[in-house]
């Protein structure tokens, strides 16, 4: 995945403050030790002595095998001796050790791969939760659980079409429960429909806040504001902000699409769209679309034959009932 400069500069500053942090930690704990236990400082320096004792042995050549094997023996010797003084006044044995977030790159972002230096893992990983992070800075994520939905505000009786809105959304509850339970970032998407104020963003936020606790990369976005920013960035001379956004939104393990078809459409908004989805349906990367257009206005706004692509991939909810807000907001 490409990532802007920001998000490297992000990543780069909470590694540095691991590492940084963890050095300082390992240094107040030596003080604390060498103040407590003189006779570890002493042990500390004669080893410190070994290595530069086998170092200047290696430098001068000849014959450093019997020399450099004398020093080893004196050195695990040592560093016995000093885990003993540890254990026998509390200490864990590696309590001067700097204790690093990843013991692989030692927090340093780098790691020698086949003979390269290459991006550790725990770095790529951290650049994905930093791009994620900043793209769903805007959603109410905290807020929408499983468990704060409530099926109690849907009326029970059947309406017009002889359905009972409290059964209809039972089931879809379910079947969000379900999905994100069986979720393993690859497979069928989600296509929430129905009328404003009926739990479709609470509920698909209720999937990704738990795909996110399992560790997913997920990524929520409004249609209208990232279609914008999309084009807006496309259109604006030097700036490459739609490169990495469409990475992100392509290569993350769930994307939820709000709100579509309120956006305001133009040329653009409709190819980008149809990239990101294609993109992601021909990897079997999910999505979930949510939209109070029927299918005709789909179709209208984008073409039958892209809405019946979408539709083959996903599995519709049709969202029914009255209008929450006013009931939850008293
Ligand atoms: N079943 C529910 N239980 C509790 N709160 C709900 C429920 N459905 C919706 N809400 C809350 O009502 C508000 C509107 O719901 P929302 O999910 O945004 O509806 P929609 O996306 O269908 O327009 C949000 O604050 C949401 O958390
Ligand atoms: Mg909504
Ligand atoms: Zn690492």
């Amino acid at each position: 995945m490409a990532y802007s400069r920001e998000i490297f500069q992000k990543a780069y500053k909470i590694i540095d403050d691991r590492r940084n942090s963890a050095q300082r930690l390992a240094q107040q704990h030596t003080d604390e030790v060498y103040a407590r236990i003189p006779q570890i400082e002493e042990i500390n320096r004669k080893l410190s002595s070994c290595s530069v004792a086998a170092a200047r042995a290696v430098f001068a050549g000849g014959n450093t095998k019997e020399e450099l094997e004398k020093l080893a023996i004196i050195s695990a010797e040592l560093q016995m001796m000093q885990s003993q003084l540890l254990k026998e006044n509390g200490y864990p044995v590696d309590y001067m050790d700097e204790q690093y977030t990843c013991p692989v790159c030692r927090d340093t972002s780098y790691v020698e791969r086949d003979g390269k230096t290459v991006h550790c893992d725990c770095f790529l990983k951290l650049l994905a939760d930093c791009a994620c992070d900043e793209i769903n800075k805007l959603s109410p994520l905290k807020l929408s659980t499983f468990e704060s939905f409530n099926l109690n505000l849907y009326p029970y009786d059947s309406n017009a079409e002889g359905v009972s809105p409290y059964s209809r959304m039972s089931k879809i509850f379910n079947f969000c429960k379900n999905y994100a339970k069986n979720f393993t970032g690859s497979g069928r998407s989600i296509l929430m429909r129905g009328a404003t104020g009926l739990g479709k963003t609470h509920l698909s936020l209720a999937i990704a806040n738990e795909l996110l606790s399992r560790g997913y990369y997920v990524v929520y976005v409004s249609a209208p504001s990232i279609l914008s920013k999309l084009e807006k960035s496309h259109f604006e001379y030097g700036n490459n902000e739609e490169e990495y956004l469409m990475d992100t939104l392509c290569e993350c393990d769930l994307l939820i699409v709000d709100d579509l078809g309120t956006e305001f459409t133009t040329q653009y908004t409709k190819s980008a769209i149809y990239n990101i989805f294609n993109n992601r349906l021909l990897k079997q990367k999910p999505v979930i679309i949510n939209t109070n257009m029927t299918m005709r206005e789909l179709e209208a706004t984008y073409t039958q034959r892209f809405v019946s692509r979408i539709m083959g991939s996903c599995d519709k909810l049709d969202f029914i009932g009255n209008d929450v807000r006013r009931l939850v907001e008293q």
